[in-house]
């Protein structure tokens, strides 16, 4: 198909990749051997099956579990490594990550350790890949404001290394405004602001993010669409949602790939773009969204597809020359 080999080698950047979604089976088992853990699965395909989610927290269990074989510096050099390369391969030419530094350091995973695995990859990958990375920490809402800010503050010998703050977890019954403070001081240390919300939350944690935590990039928002006046709001401010199809089908935001909102919110002249979210657990990677969005959004023709890998490009916190560069 003429339109997905275009696709594939356009450039285009993945702004919303949690890094610890990226943990295929394989190496979770591969992981797992190295370092002694037996997991609670017999096998590989066992695995597999059971990501089989009903919603949002029911993946969300695996995925932390999941993350339990994350444990020497070389673990999360190798997960992000294998993730580079094959973001390499699907045309990306920026990657802006996100990790969880909680769950690993509530384990007892020092971040120093999390933090010298990553900065591995990313030098390899800038080096021999020639893609640009951001790293972006995520707060876990399920856990304090006081637990974000101990969070904020063990980051920050490695504010050099890191391009924004995140919130990421459980949604529902976690609001935005319940971590306004530690918002504020990571935009004080010069940090970016994103935030999930509108994912499986209502439009109203989407005026959260934005008014609470000034948020600037919205992951997921596709229940924006459920408030015009949100909708205006977004469009005049040119806010741009991190949609992530596949992700959403899986955990059943919405129902089939035929139903997503996406075609619509470009229709309404918002800055969406095509990610992953955890490919490992989705059912796959930045072109296997775009490939699936292809054949089951036929109405979007060229000129939305030259605006979605746009509005990735643009919607990145990457400096206006690279951007440039990319066109
Ligand atoms: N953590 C990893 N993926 C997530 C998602 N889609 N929503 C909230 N938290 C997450
Ligand atoms: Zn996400």
């Amino acid at each position: 198909d003429t339109l997905l080999a275009l696709l594939r080698h356009a450039p285009k950047a993945e702004l919303h990749l949690h890094i610890e979604g990226t943990l295929e089976p394989e190496m979770m088992f591969a992981l797992a051997q190295r370092n002694g853990i037996t997991l609670p699965y017999p096998d590989v395909a066992t695995l597999r099956r059971a990501y089989d989610f009903q919603n949002l927290q029911s993946f969300l269990d695996l995925y932390y579990a999941g993350a339990s074989v994350l444990l020497q510096a070389r673990d999360f050099e190798d997960l992000a490594w294998a993730y580079f390369q094959r973001a390499r391969a699907d045309g990306c030419v920026r990657c802006e990550i996100f990790f969880d530094p909680q769950t690993h350091t509530d384990r007892g995973v020092p971040l120093a350790l999390v933090m010298q695995g990553l900065n591995t990859a990313i030098a390899r990958a800038r080096r021999e890949l020639g893609l640009s990375v951001g790293l972006i920490p995520c707060f876990l809402r399920h856990l304090s404001e006081e637990a974000a800010l101990d969070t904020l503050e063990a980051l920050k010998p490695y504010r050099e290394d890191l391009l924004g703050v995140g919130l990421d977890s459980s949604e529902l019954g976690h609001p935005p405004e319940q971590f306004a403070m530690v918002f504020a001081a990571a935009g004080a240390l010069g940090l970016h602001r994103v935030a999930h919300a509108g994912e499986e939350g209502p439009p109203a944690y989407i005026w959260d993010a934005l008014r609470s935590l000034h948020a600037e990039r919205i992951d997921h928002g596709v229940r924006c669409l459920e408030d015009a006046a949100l909708v205006a709001h977004l469009r005049q401010a040119g806010t741009p949602l991190t949609v992530c199809p596949l992700s959403n089908v899986r955990l059943r935001v919405v129902q089939r790939l035929e139903d997503h909102a996406l075609p619509q919110l470009l229709a309404e002249g918002l800055c969406a773009m095509i990610n992953a979210d955890d490919p490992a657990y989705f059912g796959g990677y930045l072109m296997d969204n775009i490939e699936a969005c292809a054949r089951a959004m036929p109405q979007l023709g060229l000129a939305e597809w030259h605006r979605l890998l746009d509005n990735s490009l643009a919607a990145s916190f990457a400096p206006d020359t690279d951007k440039i560069a990319w066109r």
